[in-house]
């Protein structure tokens, strides 16, 4: 058995609700058609945003959403997506698929979707093949309430008013896609273009992200802190960034044969969740370095893209990422998150990549269909942890499980309290071949109520268009409470939420 137990009067940090952001890149059928279908589709939607996919991701409550790339953000060039759209230049999206991009998507239909969302924004910049003139002219156009030439274009083009933006990306992955720069060459020109982001609300200062690792490169995030965090003005203007980010995939197999999906192994299972759990021991290493530099936690960690790495689905485009989603990918979805959740004092922020038909996506569609996926589901269960303060929690019992190569925990649990004093507990159990007895202890709080919900089916269980409630977030009374423990058996490949009052 099992036992998790839990003191709601250690508060051990709060919960940023933008850890449970998103990203949408100009990839594949993310944006157009995922997202945007144009006002004149016969697809229901609010000045072009798809209405079914909007009421979904509202429902999920999305805190945060990233754009326009990703590597596509490198090869970005604003001023191409905005004004009338039969007027807007084309280009070959070259990373992804070399298919024609008619920026019919720009800025102004990003924070339209984000209003209808009602979610905060993040964007990111362009450093590889852009200037700093042009990142500068980019945040005078949505951020400049006064009279100036950038500010004047956006009225021109239909907004008055200025856009709030949340985040601001200073390029991305330029140890790669972004421009191939040595961690040197990178963190001066981010030192250079990070000075033109200018607050132009200081009612509302940008928070400004510096391009971080890939994966395990501990060097890169040592020569950037280096030469970009120590900052003269740190007082005054919080240093040169508010965040540093972090990329890092759950690949079963190598990059050239990744694995499938839908068709996987007992092996597969337990190596995928194993790699997922790496996640935990990147941040550790990460933030060591961080802490040399930055011992008061000043900065934050964004983990700005996360999740699955699949092959493509047979059949489709390779250059457009698009996989299933299985229980599978919910469990790696648990183990991220409540990982984030307990290291909230420095992860900040996070985006699963990506939010629709790309990777570990949280909605699939195809024409007017749309599916959510098991992930949407295991985010629509964590939302109650957004905003809320993660408290102490200790499983003990927590069995090693898998194959003699890849083992991992059993249970994964982090827990969190609401300010109208609900505890969350999210549990996922990992094992393919046991249910999990667990009984749940409190230091203090008098149980008035206990509600759940569980997300559970086959290891490969997953949602079609034609079958789109296969795999859904279903009630869970299979629970006592007695002398002031709770028990339950989770089943097999399954996820719970617990809401205790
Ligand atoms: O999410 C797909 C791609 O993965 C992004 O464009 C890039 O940043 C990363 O390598």
């Amino acid at each position: 058995m099992a036992k998790l137990f839990i003191n709601e009067k250690e508060i051990k940090g709060h919960i940023n609700p933008e850890i449970y952001g998103h990203f949408s890149e100009h990839l594949g059928r993310c944006i157009y058609e995922g997202l945007y279908v144009g006002e004149d589709s016969d697809i229901p939607n609010v000045n072009g945003m798809r209405k079914d996919v909007v009421e979904a991701l509202k429902e999920m409550q999305i805190p945060l959403l990233r754009w326009p790339g990703g590597c596509f953000a490198d090869e970005y060039h604003w001023k191409d997506g905005i004004g009338p759209k039969e007027g807007r230049k084309k280009m070959i999206n070259t990373h992804w698929g070399g298919v024609v991009e008619d920026n019919s998507f720009g800025t102004h239909e990003f924070f339209e979707l984000c209003e209808q969302l009602g979610c905060k924004t993040y964007v990111n910049g362009n450093v590889g093949s852009g200037t700093v003139q042009e990142m500068s002219e980019w945040v005078e156009y949505m951020t400049f309430d006064g009279v100036s030439p950038m500010a004047d274009l956006r009225r021109k083009n239909g907004r008055e008013k200025p856009w709030r933006v949340d985040y601001f990306g200073v390029g991305n992955e330029n140890w790669g896609c972004g421009g191939n720069m040595t961690p040197d060459h990178y963190a001066n020109l981010y030192r250079n273009y990070q000075t033109y982001i200018r607050h132009y609300d200081n009612s509302a200062p940008i928070k400004k992200i510096c391009g971080g690792a890939d994966t395990e490169d501990i060097n890169w995030t040592k020569k950037v802190l280096e030469t970009c965090f120590a900052s003269p003005h740190k007082k005054e203007n919080h240093g040169f960034m508010d965040e540093l980010s972090l990329h890092y995939y759950t690949v079963p197999g190598v990059w050239e044969h990744k694995g499938s999906a839908t068709d996987f192994t007992d092996d597969e299972w337990y190596v995928t969740l194993k790699k997922a759990y790496r996640m935990d021991d990147l941040l550790n290493k990460h933030f060591a370095i961080m802490d040399q530099y930055d011992p008061d936690k000043e900065i934050g960690m964004s983990v700005d893209e996360w999740g699955c790495w699949f092959d493509v689905e047979p059949g489709t485009n390779p250059g457009f990422l698009y996989q299933q989603n299985t229980i599978r990918d919910a469990l790696v979805a648990c183990i991220n998150l409540n990982i984030f959740n307990k290291k909230c004092d420095r992860v900040q922020l996070a985006c699963i990549a990506q939010m629709v038909n790309v990777l570990q996506a949280v909605i699939l569609t195809e024409g007017e269909k749309m599916v959510k996926t098991p992930t949407y589901h295991v985010f629509h269960m964590y939302k109650y942890h957004q905003d809320a303060d993660l408290v102490a929690s200790v499983m003990t019992g927590n069995r090693e499980i898998g194959t003699e190569n890849d083992k991992v925990p059993m249970l994964s649990e982090s827990v969190s309290l609401s300010s109208d004093g609900t505890i969350n507990v999210t549990i996922g159990n990992l094992s393919i071949e046991e249910d999990a007895p667990i009984e749940i202890a409190l230091a203090e709080k008098k149980i008035s109520s206990v509600t759940a919900s569980i997300l559970t089916g086959r290891k490969d269980a997953y949602n079609t268009f034609d079958d789109p409630e296969n795999v859904t977030e279903k009630e869970f009374t299979d629970h006592t409470v007695k002398d002031g423990l709770i028990s339950f058996t989770l089943p097999k490949n399954s996820v719970i939420l617990l809401r205790i009052r």
